[in-house]
Parts: structure tokens; sequence; C-alpha cells
């Protein structure tokens, strides 16, 4: 199986799309008086889809009232204004610049205590039970493959859990923190089994660096080595990607 693979000429056209699909879903759920679950990631590669949802928000009337939001991760030790906390990551690119309510933003702890990881873990997959699910849920992709911050091994029905961070993630995310011994070895992350609940998954990525993972996860085997490999195993997954993410693929096998 593969896992479907739409071709963008940008990262900005990709992200109009994707963009485009969630306010859909957000006008949809108002007008129907209900909410719409959003699972939301960090990093550089949705930093394009934030600021045209920010930009639908102030030009054309989208309001995020009715939305509740799920991320993916938190670094463990972080407090949540620690300048690259996923908390202050996603007010700074998201929250603060839409209408969304404080207390329907959700993001995992990077400051719980040791012995209450196991328990915030599970709290945060039943919190979002109880939301009802995700129904959008926007994913990035690592060197390492990952999806959230399930590193290879990771099983492809974890729940919310604890993790150590691979070394090629904490060297790519060495330049933000002024150094790898300043990046934070564990995290919190939603697990593959709780990422894969999810309605529907938009899973992006940009440029060259990403191409070779890409092309693995679409068409290779489904893997614990590449836990994005378990998107082919969902039936409504997609791949959005810019020409440079593309270039490794093997266009015969794009099943659009
Ligand atoms: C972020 C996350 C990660 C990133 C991935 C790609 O919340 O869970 O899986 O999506 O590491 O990072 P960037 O976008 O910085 O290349």
């Amino acid at each position: 199986m593969t896992t479907p693979y739409f071709v963008f000429e940008s990262p900005e056209a990709a992200s109009r799309k994707v963009a485009s699909e969630i306010a859909t879903l957000i006008r949809e759920r108002s007008a129907q008086g209900r909410s719409a679950v959003l699972g939301l990631a960090t990093g550089n590669t949705p930093l394009p889809l934030y600021r045209e949802l920010i930009r639908l928000h102030r030009e054309e009337g989208l309001s995020f009232r009715n939305v509740i939001s799920f991320n993916l991760d938190e670094y463990i030790g972080l407090e949540r204004d620690h300048p690259e906390s996923y908390w202050s990551f996603m007010h700074h690119n998201l929250f603060n610049h839409v209408d969304i309510h404080p207390e329907n933003i959700h993001l995992p702890s990077g400051t719980v205590a040791a012995d209450e990881i196991s328990d915030h873990c599970a709290a945060y997959d039943a919190a979002i039970q109880q939301a009802g699910g995700v129904d959008c849920q926007i994913l990035g992709i690592g060197r390492t493959g990952h999806i959230g911050f399930n590193e290879p091994g990771t099983p492809a029905t974890a729940r919310t859990l604890l993790v150590h961070l691979d070394e090629i993630t904490r060297q790519d995310a060495a330049p933000a923190f002024g150094g790898i011994e300043n990046v934070p070895t564990t995290a919190i992350t939603m697990g593959c089994g709780t990422i894969l609940e999810a309605r529907k998954i938009a899973l992006l990525a940009w440029g060259a660096k990403k191409a070779g993972i890409v092309c693995e996860a679409i068409q290779g085997p489904v893997s614990e080595q590449v836990s994005a490999s378990f998107l082919q195993n969902h039936p409504n997954a997609a791949f959005f990607l810019d020409q440079e993410a593309a270039s490794e693929m093997n266009m015969d096998t794009n099943n659009n």
C-alpha cells in the first residue's frame, strides 16, 4: 500500500490547500453548533499553514471560537514560557493571533513530575476522547521518520507516552537551543495509536532534506523504524509536499 500524496509548487500553495480544508471543517461545525477538534504540530513545517490560518481569521472572518486543539508533543524540562517550549511556539505562531478560547488549547506539560507522567499521558488521551476525537490532525515528519516524537522503534499502538529523543532529532533542534547540550533528551508525545485515531490526517513536508524519508514513509514497508509509514494503513491520510520533498518519489505510483 502507499499513502496518497499531493505535490504543490511551494509550501505556501500546499498550506493554502490544507488551510482551506481546515476552514471548511471549522465553518461546517460552527454552522451545526459543534466543535472542530484539531491536532496540531510545531516545527518549521506548519509555519506557512499557521500564517494562512491567521490570514483567514483576519481577512476572511474565520473564527476559532469553536476550535478545540491538541498539540502532538512537548519537551520535558521546559516551563511553558521557555522560548523553545511548544507552548510558546504555538502561542507565538498561531494562538495569540486568532480568537481560540484559551481553555480549548491543550499541550502535554513539560514540567509534570516524573512519577505523574504516566497519569498525565493517560489524562491527555482521555481529554482527546472526551472532546470527541481529533477531526483533522496536522503532522510534520522528522528525518528519523517520526510523527510526533515517535522515534524508530515506537509501536503503532502506543498511546501518549514519554519518549527519548533520537540523536538526529536533537541535532536538528540544536540551532534553536544554541547547541545540542541544551536540547532536552525526553519529551511527551501523542503515541502513534493516538495519532492514527484522528479521522483525517495531513502530513506536510518541504525541502530536499525530507525527500528520502518521505519516499520511505509513502512507498516503503510499514515499519516501526519509520513511524510515518503507519499512515499507509489509515483510511483518510495524505501527504502534502512541495516539489523538492517529492523529488525522490516514483511518480508512477501516485494513487491520486
Ligand atoms: C512537532 C513534531 C515533529 C515535527 C518534525 C518535523 O510537533 O511532532 O514530528 O513535525 O520533527 O520538524 P520540522 O517541521 O521542524 O522539520
